[in-house]
């Protein structure tokens, strides 16, 4: 904040909730800079109703909730927080993999319900992480800092993204554990529906620290009902927040988290910092240091 507040006049949406719509349009309708949260949806109509507006920094590497393109048409300067947020996702991903292998909820559940007797060699039986074959769907940042962390693991990584990799179904059917790393776009929207979950090992487990609607929900649900995966370990959800009474949350084989994958002080302070050095260097007329792709 010193450093937008030094930059120019401020005027910040304080209260602990998401903005709402008409309050976001009334506002931009003089603004010249834009600082954002995937909350906000950067689309034709905000930026139609913002004509001054020179720089839009989005306080999140994803950019699914900006129209880059319509706002660069407008000449209007975009920036997201890509790097200082890879080793902390990447590491979120770990931990919901493990934690959806190992059945870490179930087990915590179990302690929490009183339910925990003397040790049975048959309890809560996971599958192994060390020593698997993980698939990565998007092999960017995030996906290459996954791939590190997994060879840690003593674990074979195979990729898939846009621009290489192996087919999809082949990853779903060799991997024993599949984690989704890719941005949200039309080309990956729905990537992971019926048919491939279906192509997964009944053994295996996905973990998505993408964007939700990456992967079918209710496709899901089935999958994880019927054992055609084991587990899922999800910090992104479609819809997100996902109502306490949704089918996934119920799900014993489901663990959720509610999109904590940058969520360390340290990172969230770096990512913070990002946006507001974008959102000063687009006021200027300055190439941003982190411009959208
Ligand atoms: C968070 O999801 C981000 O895109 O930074
Ligand atoms: C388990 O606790 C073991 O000692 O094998």
């Amino acid at each position: 904040m010193p450093t937008l507040r030094a930059a120019g006049d401020v005027w910040l949406w304080e209260e602990d909730r998401v903005i709402p719509r008409r309050v976001l349009l009334e506002q931009v309708s003089t603004a010249t800079g834009l600082y954002t949260m995937l909350t906000e949806r950067v689309d034709r109509e905000l930026l139609a109703a913002a004509p001054r507006l020179r720089v839009v920094s989005n306080m999140a590497v994803g950019l699914d909730n900006v129209d880059v393109a319509e706002a660069r048409r407008r000449g209007i300067a975009v920036g997201h927080t890509p790097d200082v947020l890879t080793g902390t996702t990447a590491d979120m991903a770990m931990a919901l993999l493990l934690a959806a292998a190992r059945r870490l909820g179930e087990g915590i559940d179990l302690v929490r319900s009183g339910g925990w007797g003397p040790f049975d060699p048959h309890l809560l039986l996971g599958r192994d992480v060390h020593g698997t074959t993980m698939g990565i769907v998007g092999r960017g940042r995030i996906g290459t800092a996954v791939a590190e962390r997994a060879a840690g693991f003593g674990m074979r990584v195979i990729s898939h993204s846009r621009s290489g990799g192996i087919p999809l179904p082949d990853l779903l059917r060799e991997a024993d554990h599949v984690v989704v790393t890719a941005a949200l776009d039309e080309s990956t929207r729905g990537l992971i529906a019926e048919a491939e979950l279906r192509m997964m090992k009944p053994t295996a487990t996905l973990v998505n620290v993408a964007r939700g609607p990456i992967v079918d929900s209710d496709a899901l649900v089935t999958a994880l009902r019927e054992g055609w995966i084991m587990a899922a370990g999800l910090d992104v959800t479609d819809p997100e927040p996902l109502p306490p009474d949704h089918p996934l949350v119920a799900l014993p084989n489901c663990i959720v988290v509610p999109h904590l994958g940058s969520a360390t002080h340290r990172t969230r302070a770096a990512m913070a910092g990002l946006a507001a050095a974008n959102l000063v260097a687009g006021l200027r007329g300055e190439p941003l240091p982190a411009a959208a792709p």
